[in-house]
């Protein structure tokens, strides 16, 4: 009789440790699910790209970042409690990340995207907190000291700048009815993915023109010069933004950094090697219907191709200039068509980069060569040489203003002024040297 309590008492006390333990498994699970969901979340809003300078210390800041204010360092947001964010709260994190507001009470450098992040949702906030206290290893390092000199170096005109400027509502809204794809492309580009940082012209206050479609058709309308570099127009202006993309062509540059006509280079490249090759199919899908449904407005007409060029070239005419420089230097991969080689040397024809304008993403890389992300996808890189330590501002200027008036590009003239100026604002290094014998 008293083994059979017993017995009975065991049996209970089993069945009750299990049920317990199997909550303990389930709450861990669901951590777990969460913690891999704000890796996910992580990744699309590209916080590694900026809080890492030493890619061995993932997250743990330090990276300077170039602003007209001066050097703004990132900050350390590893889960290390005496250097990182390891005492935060979910509110001191949720307060940071969407209000720019830091746990001690000081306003943050926009350079930390919070206006987009101002839309994240809730639960998209939770996961994250929950990767960066549980998913990100901590790393001691403390954070760097400012390098923006008195009197922008304070804190408070930041303060009024954040009132003026950073969004009241958090949640993006596109109107109801909206296509839930479309939807979900709106969420992901004005928020996490923070595309406008660099795609949307800035004000006086080097504010966002405008942070969602809502606000503006100067959203995504193309951004100003970031590290001499042009993010271009992403809305549907067929010559000089995305008009003439098809949503599969987005779709394949945001997996791999190329299409068949274009690869990615500047701080895109970054974006793609970090951020948009790790989202999903469908995530990529939502942005790439999201975008093509944003409508030009340049009142442009698509141009047609013109093959005058490629005929002159191909005779051996170059009489006009910059035509030498382009058969000496250029054509063997562009080719005298401009039409390029499919996925590997991108075509210069009817293309949104060459026919921007602000020239000087074009000058950019033919000074300093540039090499194609590499990505899951695309693993093979493939590589334009630098051209500044050989052609001079005016060669520079020619080829360029060719390309721009070319095969029916459409744009206005490239002066050697403007090559000398971005040739002094990048580092002496990039221009290349003469191969040694
Ligand atoms: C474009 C660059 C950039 C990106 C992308 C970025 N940050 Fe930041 N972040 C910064 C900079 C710069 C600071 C420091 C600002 C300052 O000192 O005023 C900062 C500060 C922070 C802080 C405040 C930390 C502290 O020390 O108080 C947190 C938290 C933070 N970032 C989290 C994130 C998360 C999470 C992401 C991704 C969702 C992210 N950041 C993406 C640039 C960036
Ligand atoms: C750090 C700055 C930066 C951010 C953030 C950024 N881009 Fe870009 N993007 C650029 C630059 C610079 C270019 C021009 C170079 C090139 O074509 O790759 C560019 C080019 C592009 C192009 C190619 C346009 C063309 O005509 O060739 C697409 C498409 C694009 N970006 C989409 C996006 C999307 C979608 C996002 C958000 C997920 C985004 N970008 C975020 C800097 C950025
Ligand atoms: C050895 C092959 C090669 C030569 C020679 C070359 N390029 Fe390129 N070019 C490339 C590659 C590869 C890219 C893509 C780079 C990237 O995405 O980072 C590129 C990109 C470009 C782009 C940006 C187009 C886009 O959509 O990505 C322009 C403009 C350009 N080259 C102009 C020139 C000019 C002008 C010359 C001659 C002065 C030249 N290139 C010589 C290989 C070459």
């Amino acid at each position: 009789m008293k083994r059979s309590v017993l017995k009975w008492g065991a049996a209970l006390a089993l069945g009750a440790f299990a049920q317990v333990m199997s909550t303990v498994a389930l709450a861990d699970d669901a951590t777990q699910q969460l913690v891999r969901r704000g890796e996910y979340l992580a990744r699309v809003g590209d916080c590694v790209a900026c809080h890492t300078a030493n890619s061995s210390k993932p997250f743990a800041g330090g990276l300077p970042i170039q602003s007209p204010i001066g050097t703004i360092y990132s900050t350390n947001i590893t889960p290390d409690t005496a250097t990182g964010i390891g005492r935060y709260t979910y509110e001191d994190f949720e307060r940071a990340v969407r209000h720019g507001i830091s746990k001690q009470g000081y306003t943050l450098y926009p350079a930390m995207p919070y206006p987009s992040y101002a839309h994240v949702h809730d639960e998209d906030m939770r996961a994250l907190y929950a990767y960066f206290m549980h998913g990100v290893a901590p790393v001691s390092q403390s954070d760097h000291a400012e390098g923006i000199a008195w009197p922008m170096s304070m804190r408070w005109p930041l303060t009024l700048w954040r009132w003026a400027f950073a969004p009241k509502v958090e949640a993006s809204s596109p109107p109801p009815g909206t296509d839930p794809v479309i939807a979900r492309g709106a969420y992901l580009v004005e928020g996490l993915a923070h595309c406008s940082a660099c795609h949307t012209p800035r004000g006086v206050g080097m504010q966002e023109l405008a942070l969602t479609a809502q606000q503006g058709s100067t959203f995504l309308s193309g951004g100003g010069q970031i590290d001499n570099w042009i993010a271009t127009d992403l809305r549907g202006d067929p010559a000089t933004g995305l008009g003439a993309w098809s949503e599969a062509d987005l779709e394949t540059f945001l997996k791999s950094g190329a299409t068949d006509r274009t690869a990615a280079f500047g701080g895109m490249t970054d974006v793609v090697q970090h951020s948009t090759q790790y989202m999903t199919d469908a995530d990529r899908t939502a942005i790439a219907k999201y975008l093509k449904s944003l409508p030009g407005t340049k009142g442009e007409v698509r141009p047609a191709y013109d093959a005058a060029i490629s005929t002159a070239l191909h005779s051996g005419d170059v009489t006009r200039p910059g035509a030498d420089t382009y058969l000496n230097s250029c054509a063997a991969c562009h080719r005298s068509d401009g039409k390029g080689y499919a996925s590997v040397f991108p075509a210069l024809a009817l293309n949104p980069v060459v026919t921007g304008g602000d020239p000087t993403s074009l000058i950019h890389i033919v000074l300093a060569g540039s090499s194609t992300p590499a990505t899951k996808a695309a693993p093979a890189q493939f590589t334009m040489p630098p051209y500044g330590w050989r052609l001079s501002d005016a060669e520079v200027a020619n080829v360029l203003t060719l390309l721009r008036s070319s095969w029916g590009n459409h744009a206005s003239p490239v002066t050697a002024t403007q090559v000398a100026k971005v040739r002094a604002a990048i580092p002496v290094a990039s221009l290349g040297a003469a191969p040694k014998r």
